[in-house]
């Protein structure tokens, strides 16, 4: 059940958190300083998927340099709610990224395992350079030593769904943020 309030999922309670207008003036914001960051260069944004793509879609659309764009897919949830601690990779890369600046965007950095994983295989590659924008950081629950270089916001470590972060693959299509209330 969705009303304007909360969500209900079984026995769990989810709350607003994050509205529409803050993460687009946010999101904006971001667009801006990587439009500056990479003026001159064709970066190309690299979406995790599937939590990334509403923000990946919203990013972009505040970029006003040229780029491209490409996804792939890894898993560690399942359906859970809690990181299983294994990331295997289900879609590769189609693109070349060899001596190409390269954007990985996240939804949401919770352990950074993913994260790390990511940056060791794409290391290998061979980039011109590699940033990191994530629309969501928990730093108390970050286990690995990453530097993030674009966060929509930082939050405790909650669970949240909404804007393209899901809860046993639904809520996806929220389109602002809610958190598990305690
Ligand atoms: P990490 O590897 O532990 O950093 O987890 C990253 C991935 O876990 C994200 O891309 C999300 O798919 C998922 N995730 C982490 N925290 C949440 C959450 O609060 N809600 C929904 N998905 C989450």
């Amino acid at each position: 059940m969705i009303t304007e309030n909360e969500i209900i999922i079984g026995d769990e309670k989810f709350i607003p958190f994050i509205t529409e207008e803050q993460i687009q003036k946010r999101v904006k914001e971001l667009g801006e300083q990587i439009s500056n960051d990479y003026k001159g260069k064709l970066p190309i944004f690299i979406g995790v998927l599937n939590g990334s793509f509403i923000f990946l879609a919203d990013l972009i659309k505040n970029v006003n340099i040229h780029c491209e764009i490409d996804f792939f897919k890894l898993s560690s949830y399942g359906d859970s709610k809690i990181s299983s601690g294994n990331v295997r990779m289900l879609k590769e890369l189609n693109a070349d990224i060899s001596e190409r600046h390269i954007i990985i965007v996240e939804d949401i950095v919770d352990t950074g395992l993913s994260l790390n994983y990511i940056n060791q295989l794409l290391g290998k590659f061979k980039p011109a350079s590699i940033k990191y924008a994530s629309l969501l950081v928990k730093p108390e629950s970050l286990k690995f030593d990453l530097k993030i270089d674009y966060i929509g916001f930082e939050i405790l470590n909650k669970f949240v769904i909404g804007y393209g972060l899901d809860y046993a693959q639904k809520y996806r299509n929220l389109r602002s943020i809610y958190v598990l209330s305690q």
